[in-house]
């Protein structure tokens, strides 16, 4: 595969990037030519802001899994399109060709078609990393049902919630995941979480890790037993095949709940040809992709940076596209380099939290490993420090892989700000510029363009994006009203990503993390309004209040403060009871760091609590408090501070 939009320097970054924005339609035109429809569109793209509406490649018709597989069949149908490296390192690593992955794709859909699943059914997905979840996720592509993949580390009732939102009536799930040492008892997770559920009809269940469970008569099926069956249906004479379900280019792709500054996630939905343009495009063009490259991105599929670049961007362009089961310390903290030397990896895209734990072993696990392959290095999630992105650089990289620091959101789809690996300038800690199609803008808190230049000569303000980009979400799942109010209604006619940036002098742009609610912990997004309402369902607590501090691993850790109603009870024990009551509402990503118990919050004399000064307290600040005199109860704050953990 060849990509004719592949950016090949600085100049022809700035001509695609004002092309993008002067002459949109011809721009994306010329890009979407490049793939596989069934039928053109009649219109690239209509949208407003305000309902908010965006439609890209109006009228084409595809399937995505015909671009990610079929296309690619005749020329390369022996290349590897997955490489999959299992969790234990003695366990054989698994090649899955590109006539592989079509078999089984096709297989899958069948099974999911045996099963009852239709077109616009919502197919839940909660397995491990192995490369059936692959296969999962593009079957339900292949015959247009919507998947909802759910992170392995999601709880009961997280998925309880997820299942009733989408209205699920479908399951895929293993009996257990393997993580390291532990083993994740996924199929009695799930099996807790329909203790109630009347939507869900199917669970299909593949055996990974031989975890005792129990299969329900006339709801739960083997995933190995439907497979079979669904082989002979599929294979005749040794040719593969199951015809794709046609979609229109805005039917959704699939949901991916996320958190907001809200109690309840939200299902953002992505929709068919903008999410693949975008993927591809993108992939291509950061990572600088060339056909053979190993492309490694350390993320779990249940996140969204799994979805598109482990495997939609990859897939879509012929591409080899790594999948790790396991985590980067098992069974020692050199893992991540053993596979980049054993697979000889090209590309190798993580997160900054995973580098910092990595770092904190020190040098001895990175030591004697063959690199020369790497010719990129990328991160993502959240503002990488320039200590960790000098070790990247050093360590691992040699001084001589360029590194892309990719901001983006589930929202988005795919990365909107970053370098190009190699071909526009990177700078540490820095985003850098756009990509093609991407138009930034920073407001103040009333929306009007920051133009002031600050004391270093830096713009500073909100991150607002003007215009749509073909993998922008579509909606928030059941309830479009929640999207525009999330997105679009606080700053108008402009999506608002909630996130605070600056800008220099070149246009560069730096995240300096979430303007909103919102924690950012390792990587991971949780609300703090989540964290609040789990904590608030032990009997003991009578409110709470959640907000971030830094760490130094996680990025951000979780500080709550606490009202206990039990005055005189064993507080390490409340703390424990807390922590657990978290972990089985919300999933162990969101325990709190830190309890801290109190007697009061402080709140305004309209009841609401102060954040700001909880912020302050959590992050040490707690000399320069600001304005305390607008409090119900300033002595509280006293309180707080003589208690801070
Ligand atoms: O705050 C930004 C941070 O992660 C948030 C999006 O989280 P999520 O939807 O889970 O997607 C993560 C993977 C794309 C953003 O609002 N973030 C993501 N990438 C970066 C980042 N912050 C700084 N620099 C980045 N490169």
């Amino acid at each position: 595969m060849s990509y004719p939009y592949q950016i090949k320097s600085y100049e022809e970054y700035k001509e695609a990037y004002k092309k993008s924005t002067e002459q949109t339609d011809s721009f994306w035109a010329e890009i979407a030519e490049h793939f596989t429809w069934r039928k053109k569109w009649d219109e690239v793209l209509n949208w407003n802001f305000t309902e908010p509406k965006v439609e890209w490649f109006k009228g084409g018709k595809l399937n995505i899994t015909e671009n990610c597989i079929d296309r690619h069949l005749k020329t390369m149908g022996d290349k590897p399109a997955i490489i999959w490296e299992p969790n234990h390192p003695d366990e054989r690593a698994r090649t899955v060709t590109y006539n592989r992955l079509h078999k089984r794709v096709c297989q899958f859909a069948q099974v999911l078609k045996n099963n009852g699943v239709k077109k616009g059914d919502r197919v839940c997905i909660y397995m491990g990393m192995v490369p059936e979840l692959a296969y999962a996720v593009l079957g339900c592509a292949r015959i247009g049902a919507i998947h909802s993949v759910i992170f392995g580390g999601f709880s009961a009732q997280s998925i309880a919630d997820r299942l009733y939102d989408a209205n699920a009536e479908f399951i895929v799930t293993c009996d257990g995941a393997y993580r390291g040492e532990k083993v994740i008892p996924l199929k009695s997770v799930i099996d807790d979480a329909l203790i109630g559920n009347r939507t869900v009809k199917k669970v299909i269940v593949y055996t990974r890790t031989r975890t005792p469970i129990s299969m329900l008569k006339g709801r739960d099926v083997w995933w190995e037993d439907e497979m079979e069956y669904a082989e002979s249906q599929v294979e005749k004479d040794g040719v593969v095949s199951f015809p794709a379900e046609e979609m229109d280019a805005e039917d959704p792709l699939f949901i991916l709940y996320t958190s907001g500054s809200t109690g309840k996630p939200k299902g953002v939905l992505h929709s068919s040809a903008g999410y693949m343009v975008w993927t591809n495009y993108t992939f291509v063009n950061v990572f600088q992709y060339q056909p053979g490259d190993v492309h490694f991105c350390t993320a779990d599929i249940g996140w969204i940076t799994g979805h598109s670049y482990i495997i939609y961007g990859p897939l879509s362009a012929g591409g080899t596209s790594l999948m790790f089961e396991g985590i980067p310390t098992f069974p020692d903290a050199g893992r991540f380099w053993d596979i980049v030397e054993k697979h000889k990896v090209n590309i190798l895209y993580t997160a900054p939290t995973a580098l910092r734990s990595l770092m904190s072993f020190g040098l001895i696990p990175v030591g004697g490993r063959d690199f020369s392959s790497l010719k990129v290095l990328g991160t993502v999630g959240e503002p990488i420090n320039e200590e960790a992105w000098h070790w990247y650089d050093e360590h691992i990289g040699l001084r001589k892989c360029p590194i892309v620091d990719t901001w983006w959101q589930t929202e988005t789809g795919g990365c909107l700000i970053s370098n190009l690996a190699g071909i526009t300038p990177s700078k540490p800690g820095w985003a850098t510029l756009p990509m093609p199609g991407v138009q930034p803008v920073l407001v103040d808190d009333q929306g009007n363009e920051v133009t002031e230049k600050d004391e270093n000569g830096m713009l500073k303000g909100n991150l607002c994006i003007k215009a749509p980009w073909p993998a922008i979400l579509r909606t928030t799942y059941g309830d479009h009203e929640r999207c525009k109010t999330n997105y679009f209604a606080t700053y108008p006619n402009l999506y608002f990503t909630g996130d605070g940036a600056i800008k220099d002098e070149n246009g560069f742009y730096r995240i300096t993390g979430r303007v909103d609610d919102v924690l950012n912990v390792s990587g991971h997004r949780i609300g703090t309004a989540e964290v609040e309402n789990a904590i608030n369902m032990h009997a003991g607590v009578v409110e709470s209040a959640v907000v971030g501090y830094p760490h130094d691993i996680k990025g951000q850790g979780i500080y709550a403060f606490v009202i206990d109603s039990n005055t005189h009870g064993d507080e390490e024990r409340t703390r424990k009871d807390i922590l657990q009551t978290v972990t089985r509402v919300i999933g162990s990503i969101a325990k709190p760091d830190k309890i801290q118990f109190v007697k009061g919050l402080p709140k305004t004399r309209s009841g609401k609590i102060m954040r700001r000064i909880l912020r302050k307290i959590a992050e040490g600040e707690i000399e320069n408090l600001g304005d305390t005199t607008t409090l119900l109860e300033p002595a509280v704050v006293d309180e707080i501070k003589n208690g801070r953990l």
